[in-house]
């Protein structure tokens, strides 16, 4: 089954970004799997050029280093591969201003800002043509995209009936626990590589002492009772999940196992370090060798450019443009 996924080299990756989506992407991986690290997408906020140049590079190593393997998938830099943006522009002429304005995360991001970018309005548009000329049928992303999905499937749809069957529908798919991981700060809010309190957020890279104290100093609750429940329970209820990802068992069974907070924060946080720690040494190795990541994804990018090339050819042929 054809998989399509990106995520922004925008900051350091997170546990949030890892059990949310990466996790699934390598658990899923195979010769049809295709997963973008879309700097294109990073441009709808400032960024120093810089900045773009190195994290580009860091996201790359860290997906391998989580574990995507290049012999087995096909992982690639987005703005390699042209195809993006041009179907983006089609895309563009059948998508609406104003469902596109209506996009949760872009009300979001411009409330921050005085004068935002084109590109942050028409974001979900690009990703639109991300998932489309894979013609994926499954894409992995965690819960703050879904709604980006919908309009997908309705750009998609609305194509093919004005335009011809050129388009897959695709589905997103979430992991059973962990699609929105929390701030561990402000377990009302999701952990964000943007917005995050200096506590909140565990990264792929922290140190072992660093990942110990955040779990030790998340916010929970004032009572003394171990039990899943979001409504009352939001901070506790946020460890359970990442505990449950990460070790593959309920929630509510994790639950169980404890009559006191400061016993499952130990736990967790020892749980957490022994994933972490391999992924941050291969992570090391890896960035150590720039030359070795470029033909990694040189090589992404021929392997997509074979899919998507035809697709976004059928597009344009569609609408009307001379070939
Ligand atoms: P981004 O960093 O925004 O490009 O996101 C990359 C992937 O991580 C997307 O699939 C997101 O849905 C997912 N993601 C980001 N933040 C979280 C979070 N706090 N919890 C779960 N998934 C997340
Ligand atoms: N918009 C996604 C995010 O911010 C990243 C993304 C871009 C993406 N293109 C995609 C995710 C295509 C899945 C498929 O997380």
């Amino acid at each position: 089954m054809r998989i399509l996924s990106g995520i922004q080299p925008s900051g350091t990756m997170h546990i949030g970004n890892y059990l949310g989506a990466v996790k699934q992407w390598v658990d899923s991986q195979s010769p049809e799997a295709f997963y973008c690290v879309v700097d294109l997408h990073a441009l709808t906020l400032e960024i120093e050029p810089s900045v773009l140049r190195e994290q580009t590079t860091d996201c790359v190593a860290s997906l391998l280093a989580a574990g995507l393997d290049p012999e087995i998938c096909t992982l690639f830099i987005q703005s390699h591969v042209p195809y993006h943006a041009r179907l983006s522009w089609l895309l563009e002429c059948v998508s609406s201003y104003g469902e596109l304005s209506r996009m949760t995360q872009f009300k979001e991001k411009a409330e921050r800002q005085e004068g935002y970018r084109v590109g942050l309005l028409t974001y979900p548009v690009l990703m639109a043509a991300d998932i489309l000329l894979y013609s994926a049928a499954l894409v992995p992303v965690g819960e703050d995209q879904r709604q980006h999905l919908e309009l997908t499937r309705n750009i998609a749809e609305r194509f093919n009936n004005r335009y011809g069957e050129i388009f897959a529908i695709p589905e997103g798919v979430q992991p059973p626990a962990a699609a929105r991981v929390m701030d561990l700060q402000e377990p009302t809010r999701k952990m964000s590589k943007s917005i995050s309190s200096p506590l909140g957020s565990i990264y792929l890279l922290d140190e072992p002492a660093d990942i110990e104290k955040k779990i030790k100093k998340a916010v929970t609750d004032t009572e003394n009772e171990v039990r899943f429940d979001w409504e009352t329970k939001p901070g506790l209820s946020n460890l359970l999940e990442i505990f449950s990802s990460f070790e593959g068992s309920a929630p509510e069974l994790i639950a169980s196992r404890y009559t006191r907070y400061g016993d499952l924060k130990n736990d967790l946080a020892a749980l957490v370090i022994e994933v972490l720690t391999p992924i941050a040494k291969r992570y090391r190795e890896l960035r150590s060798d720039p030359v070795s990541l470029r033909t990694i994804v040189y090589q992404g990018a021929e392997k997509a450019t074979e899919v998507a090339a035809p697709v976004y050819y059928r597009a344009a042929d569609a609408m009307g443009l001379v070939q």
